[in-house]
């Protein structure tokens, strides 16, 4: 066991907060969470109200600029992004150098780093705040056309352009399955159902991603650099991959019989590392408010499908127990936002390998709020952590051959 006294009297008074569970990074004016309660408000505006009148696009703007916009500023913010919504040709020739089977968020984060080769005034150390915004809508726009094009190469189909009468989510859905030969009008229950899952993944205060996107960017790296960061760190099944493991894993229980009560066993088993993805929350200690929208939409939307999916059945069961099981009651583990999302993910047809992508997209703006805010802080100071070092203090260089 380490001697925390010793180590003090060594280093000195360093706090040791492994997974910054107690430890604020910055102060923040964006998003509001009770984990206790189950709140989550947007700029002081709660995200069910949020998922009922607004729309991913406006949500983008209150998050980013502080404030819902007006009739002006909200059509000025939209005509950018349309403006925006072309990539350098070049780039096409990037993704058909992927093999067919690359992972769409390695592409994702590799693409949006590379948009930074085509807009040099990212390069300036210190933008205008007119450049800033052009930047911003220029990635909001750009993103979805990367994640769609990714997509598109890794079904061998060829690119979609947006179109200017669609709205931003109508158009990635056009993007998305708009096949040659064939159309693709995007339904109505669907698009709102794809608008309410952006606008409950655009914010999460310091979660990983968000976090490493302030860590890059505190050391002024320009803002796709900092973004494409967030994507990895996004992509880890603990964080936003963990909508792909629920599908995953629920697929594994249906290829085993479908006995879901034997994984539940084995994740209550302190000798088994398992754990049932889409289960827990950090912060949440009583029930994650985004899974609760969800379930309903989920509810609405299989039902408006008329989806007969045996994993669905198995997740429901697993959704059941984990309500009344002692095991998961005394430790707060509720279906978090992931389970739901990616069972509407797979109701919409979106593949696997997409669902964290579609996170990705549903967080950027959040992502851009934290640098904006970052940047805009006087007291603003690189990130760098300390730790208590407890390897050796001293040993001299042994040559090779006495080893
Ligand atoms: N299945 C079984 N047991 C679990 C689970 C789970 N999914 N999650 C936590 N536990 C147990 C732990 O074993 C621990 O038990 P113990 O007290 O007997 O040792 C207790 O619950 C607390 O777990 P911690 O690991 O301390 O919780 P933490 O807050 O660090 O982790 C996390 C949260 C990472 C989300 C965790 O619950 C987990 O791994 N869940 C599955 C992955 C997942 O769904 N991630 C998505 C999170 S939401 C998002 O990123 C948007």
């Amino acid at each position: 066991a380490i001697d925390i006294t010793k180590l003090r009297a060594q280093t000195g008074y360093i706090t040791l907060d492994p997974g910054y569970g107690n430890t604020g990074s910055c102060l923040s004016a964006i998003t509001f969470i009770d984990g206790e309660q189950g709140i989550l408000r947007y700029r002081g505006i709660d995200i069910a109200e949020l998922c009922e009148k607004s729309t991913f696009v406006e949500v983008s703007y209150l998050l980013i600029y502080g404030q819902l916009p007006t009739v002006e500023q909200y059509a000025r913010f939209k005509e950018k992004i349309h403006h925006h919504s072309l990539i350098h040709e070049d780039m096409k020739s990037f993704f058909t150098s992927y093999p067919g089977h690359a992972h769409p968020m390695a592409i994702l984060s590799s693409m949006v780093c590379s948009l930074s080769v085509y807009h040099p005034e990212l390069l300036k150390p210190d933008q205008t705040i007119d450049e800033r915004d052009e930047t911003i809508s220029r990635l909001l726009s750009k993103v979805r056309v990367l994640a769609a094009f990714a997509y598109k190469r890794s079904v061998g189909e060829a690119f979609v352009y947006t179109r200017p009468e669609l709205d931003y989510i109508s158009n990635f859905l056009h993007m998305m399955f708009t096949r040659p030969m064939r159309g693709y009008v995007p339904d109505e229950l669907i698009r709102k159902v794809l608008d309410v899952l952006f606008i409950l993944h655009a914010d999460h205060e310091q979660n990983c991603s968000t976090s490493t996107v302030r860590m890059v960017g505190s050391s002024k790296a320009n803002l796709f650099a900092a973004i494409s960061a967030g994507i990895c760190a996004l992509w880890g099944p603990l964080h936003g991959g963990a909508n792909q493991a629920v599908i995953e894993m629920l697929e594994e229980i249906h290829r085993a019989g479908g006995c879901y009560k034997k994984y539940i066993e084995r994740a209550k088993d302190k000798n088994d590392p398992y754990r049932l993805m889409g289960f827990g929350h950090r912060v949440y200690k009583s029930y994650d408010p985004r899974a609760q929208i969800l379930k309903k939409y989920c509810d609405e939307v299989l039902n408006y499908l008329g989806i007969d999916d045996p994993i669905l059945e198995i997740a429901k069961g697993l959704e059941e127990v984990a309500l009344t099981d002692p095991y998961f009651i005394e430790r707060k583990l509720y279906p978090n936002v992931d389970f739901y999302s990616g069972i509407i993910y797979r109701a919409l047809k979106i593949p696997t390998n997409m669902f964290t992508v579609m996170f990705a997209l549903g967080r950027l703006p959040g992502w851009i709020a934290h640098w904006k805010e970052m940047l805009e802080d006087p007291g603003m100071r690189i990130a760098r952590p300390r730790q208590i070092y407890i390897g050796e203090r001293q040993r001299p260089y042994v040559p090779i051959a006495q080893r």
